[in-house]
């Protein structure tokens, strides 16, 4: 049986040259099926807005709702590290409400780090977080929080002009205390780059296999999204077809009587 991880475990990983695996989970009976897997860190990410409840964009997700799946994802009591996302707006405003907003995930939800998107403008609202002992990812590159500023979800850091400035916010967020870097949707050059350069682990989605870790939305791999899918996901299963299938074989049953049968009956 193994133990509890930590941000220790985590940041170890990198210097031993281990591979971080994480997934999002929302709920409980994922979150049990992904621990069981032995999953190193599970993030509770805003992108609940679109798989779950069906938004456009991930802009309208609010801290009560991040709190109550954080809730649900803590009360698996996985071993795998829980790492939640702060929504749009609870942690852009000022420093009052980003410490407020990262203390109700830890506090409410059981979070046991929080995930902020943005780069050297927030790295004053990181170090802000990590002073009141509460571990911090930073998150830089595609940040899908940025979607009108960017044009939709482009690749960033093309250009050596935007590459040489995702450099210095990844140097900034790791100043300002963070423990871990999600590099989305870079170039896998520059995700190289940025990796070797940074002492704490980077953990990449849609930027190459030369991060420290990989981070995949769990829908995404699982087939269950029927909108876009972008280039980097890859599909191991498809449980939208199996649960179709169910369904289906369900309704016919019903329909022609043959369910419930006496084994399904109480007598
Ligand atoms: O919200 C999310 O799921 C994320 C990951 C995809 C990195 O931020």
């Amino acid at each position: 049986m193994s133990r509890k991880k930590t941000i220790l475990d985590i940041q170890k990983m990198k210097e031993a040259g281990e591979k971080i695996t994480m997934l999002t989970s929302y709920d409980f009976p994922f979150t049990r099926v992904m621990d069981d897997c032995a999953i190193d860190a599970i993030l509770v990410g805003d992108s609940l807005g679109v798989v779950i409840d069906g938004y456009d964009n991930t802009l309208p997700v609010t801290i009560e709702e991040m709190i109550y799946h954080t809730r649900a994802v803590t009360r698996a009591r996985p071993k795998a590290l829980v790492v939640a996302d702060m929504p749009f707006l609870s942690f852009q405003t000022d420093l009052r409400d980003a410490r407020l907003n990262a203390g109700r995930l830890v506090k409410e939800g059981g979070a046991e780090a929080v995930k902020l998107e943005g780069g050297t403008h927030i790295a004053a609202t990181i170090r802000a977080i990590v002073d009141m002992d509460i571990p911090v990812v930073g998150h830089i590159g595609l940040t899908p929080q940025s979607i009108h500023r960017m044009g939709g979800y482009k690749v960033q850091g093309k250009r050596e002009e935007q590459a040489r400035r995702l450099m210095e916010d990844a140097l900034a967020v790791q100043e300002a205390g963070a423990f871990a870097l999600v590099l989305e949707g870079i170039p896998l050059a520059l995700a190289r780059r940025i990796t070797d350069e940074l002492s704490i682990p980077t953990i990449g989605i849609g930027a190459g296999p030369h991060c420290d870790g990989q981070v995949l939305v769990i829908h995404d791999i699982l087939g269950l999204c029927e909108k876009y899918s972008p280039k980097f996901v890859k599909r191991y299963a498809d449980v939208r077809g199996v649960i179709a299938d169910a369904v289906t074989s369900y309704i016919a049953e019903v329909k022609k009587g043959e369910f419930p049968d006496e084994g399904h009956s109480f007598s």
